[in-house]
């Protein structure tokens, strides 16, 4: 028995909404489970881009989440073959990690008859990957909201405006996400909090509807952008050359060092062109992809 996952790359927080709001974007990473008769055994087989950096053995993320399910469910974990075809490039900031505790989770739970649900399968996912915007679009697409209260996970659409579409810039060079979170203050001032509650509310409405002036104002934020920007040569500069040509806002995709452009979808080529060139000023070679939302 075989199951086949396609699961999309995401760009966590644009902006204000930093460890809660995603989108999902048109580049996959697919992944194919095939039962092996010998209870336990493994064997994973890579292709596509930056697989040098994963692993083959037990540790792989998407072997560790395809047994964490059936941990759960009480089980032995059946031996699997894991065949990964990786479009998403790692460590950018684009949630491939995302990709590999989603589609290991999604392939057992389906191989072991689907004994959880869709949204006791996202909690589980959140906790393999300590925050939710990545894994809440890997898993649902669209642009969502995640939040946490006494009531648990509270997972919300946010609904997007069709002239719009998502340009990422992604150079090639590798941020990791604790680095970038070990970068980023223990508390924030109430005028700082305030900013980010009334940006993410522009940017909300600025998604919805279009409105050019409340995306760009909207993708602001004072919790993380200001501190990793430092970690991204260049940001300042590949920012102002994107919103020059167009783009409607930039902000870092999750935790960098990726760039994410809101265009309007006749703009996507020429933002893109902006981005790669202004990055090239630094040494930095970009890969600029227009993309849509998943
Ligand atoms: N919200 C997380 C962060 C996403 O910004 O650290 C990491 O991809």
């Amino acid at each position: 028995e075989a199951v086949r996952v396609r699961t999309p790359a995401s760009a966590a927080n644009l902006g204000p909404g930093f460890d809660c709001m995603g989108a999902a974007l048109t580049l996959y990473n697919e992944f194919c489970f095939s039962l092996l008769p010998d209870e336990g055994s493994l064997d994973i087989d890579l292709k596509g881009i930056d697989v040098v950096h994963l692993t083959t053995d037990a540790d792989n993320l998407a072997y560790k989440s395809f047994k964490r399910l059936y941990d759960r469910l009480g089980k032995k974990t059946p031996g699997v073959k894991i065949e990964i075809d990786m479009e998403i490039p790692l460590t950018r900031g684009l949630g491939s990690s995302a990709t590999a505790i989603v589609a290991g989770l999604v392939a057992a739970n389906h191989l072991a008859e689907s004994p959880l649900s869709q949204t006791e399968l996202m909690e589980l996912a959140i906790a393999i990957e300590g925050f939710p915007d990545n894994v809440v679009p890997a898993l649902l697409g669209g642009c969502h909201l995640a939040t946490k209260d006494e009531g648990g996970w509270l997972i919300c659409d946010i609904p997007w405006h069709e002239t719009i579409i998502p340009v990422v810039a992604i150079p090639n060079f590798e941020l990791s996400t604790a680095d970038a979170r070990r970068i980023l203050p223990s508390g924030y001032d109430r005028q700082d909090a305030i900013f980010n509650i009334s940006h993410i509310g522009l940017l909300v409405r600025g998604l919805e509807t279009g409105n050019p002036e409340w995306l760009k104002r909207g993708m602001e934020d004072r919790i993380h952008q200001p501190y990793r920007k430092t970690l991204i040569p260049g940001y300042d500069e590949v920012k102002q050359a994107a919103i020059e040509a167009g783009a409607l806002g930039v902000a870092i995709s999750g935790a960098g060092p990726t760039l994410i452009a809101f265009v309007n979808a006749d703009r996507g080529t020429e933002v893109g062109t902006a981005m790669v060139e202004s990055w090239k000023t630094h040494g930095i070679h970009v890969d600029a992809l227009s993309l849509m939302l998943d």
